[in-house]
């Protein structure tokens, strides 16, 4: 009873035009939207919402269906499109069932006409160990994504920053170990130069001109790195370099706004919320500065407020058309993923270049409209 009474109240308060923080969403066969860690591409007309798709208890931690994604004209609708990219069953398989596959993001490339995947890849059986890059096509925004490979990005590529006449062993030397801040020591880029750096949580940027940007947690999770990508967006150019050093950052989300990007992300403390933190920078290369929390407020319901960023975590930044930018959030449940949240919020833009996110039990987007999509 008392779930059909929440379901009435989402429904309704959908009808008014507004959706509900950390309730949950239906698509419009009634059932519940299973898209996490995701994104939303916009794209002729229409919004793509996609992202993990999750099952039932602890088991939902790894990888057993695939990227599920839904449309929409206006962010409260949603169809379902189906999984559009599918774990496989062939042992062995990058992409096996059981795989864990995370933080899918999906960029068009407006040269090619493809649309690239990219997501954390983490190979069947191995933990968290692997620390690998994912990367599918499609001709279509809804797929079918094929699998193209799994790798370690920038196998024996320097960071910008590194001087030419530095580019030798004992440089790598100076960067094999790092402490962390819990104990205990974590390789860093050094060691990973030959083999590929690790790739975990990540994010994809398409910049105003164009270019692609690969970013991910690195170095055991202890330094973002920002890629540039090659023009088609299935390589690395090999141009990197090392932002928020030993900042512990995870879950990275960028956006562009009045001359500036700005990075929203997380601590490190795995499924378990911790406060947000934010970046800013002139040149999405760097340098980036650290801004702090911008999670403001607090959800009443929960009592969960800014210093456990409402028990959510960032995934995505969807600029609108119009200028607003919406920060996206999941409210993660390890014991039982297929019922992770959804939480989006718009993102304040302060006259002095810094950002803040107030917690809003709703939000209504009047007024968005895909049909003009950024790109
Ligand atoms: C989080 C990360 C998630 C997942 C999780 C596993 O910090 O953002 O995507 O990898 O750790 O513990």
């Amino acid at each position: 009873m008392k779930s059909l009474v929440a379901l009435l109240v989402s429904l309704v308060s959908f009808a008014a035009g507004a959706w509900t923080n950390g309730a949950l969403w239906y698509d419009t066969n009634g059932h519940v939207v299973n898209a996490h860690g995701g994104g939303v591409l916009t794209h002729k007309g229409r919004f793509y919402l996609y992202g993990e798709h999750k099952i039932y208890s602890g088991r939902g931690n790894r990888a057993h269906a695939g990227v599920h994604m839904y449309s929409s004209t206006d962010l409260e609708t949603w169809r379902d499109e189906g999984l559009v990219l599918q774990v496989e069953d062939k042992p062995g398989s990058d992409i096996e069932d059981g795989c864990i596959l995370e933080r899918p993001k999906i960029v068009h490339c407006v040269k090619t006409g493809k649309f690239v995947m990219f997501f954390h890849l983490e190979l069947k059986g191995r933990g968290y160990n692997a620390a690998r890059t994912g990367i599918a096509v499609a001709d279509k925004v809804t797929g079918p994504y094929a699998f193209q490979r799994s790798l370690r990005p920038n196998a024996g590529k320097w960071p910008v920053e590194i001087p030419e006449k530095e580019r030798n062993e004992a440089t790598l030397r100076k960067f094999y170990e790092a402490e962390r801040p819990w104990g205990g020591k974590a390789q860093i880029w050094g060691a990973h130069f030959n083999g590929g750096q690790m790739s975990r949580d990540m994010t994809v940027y398409v910049d105003r001109d164009a270019k692609a940007y690969h970013v991910f947690a690195s170095e055991n999770n202890s330094t973002l790195h920002v890629c540039e990508l090659t023009d088609d967006y299935l390589d690395y150019t090999g141009r990197w370099t090392r932002i928020a050093a030993l900042d512990w950052t995870e879950a990275p989300a960028i956006c562009f706004k009045n001359g500036w990007y700005y990075l929203i992300g997380s601590g490190c403390t795995g499924w378990r919320p911790n406060a947000a933190r934010s970046y800013r920078a002139k040149s999405i290369m760097g340098p980036w500065e650290r801004l702090g929390n911008p999670a403001k407020g607090v959800n009443p319901k929960t009592k969960y407020g800014q210093e456990i960023t409402w028990g959510g975590q960032s995934n995505y930044i969807l600029e609108l058309a119009d200028g607003r930018a919406l920060a996206l959030f999941d409210l993660w449940n390890p014991k039982n993923q297929i019922d992770a949240r959804l939480v989006w919020l718009p993102i304040d833009f302060a006259a002095d270049n810094t950002i803040s996110i107030t917690w809003r039990d709703e939000y209504s987007l009047k007024g968005a409209s895909a049909s003009s999509g950024k790109r």
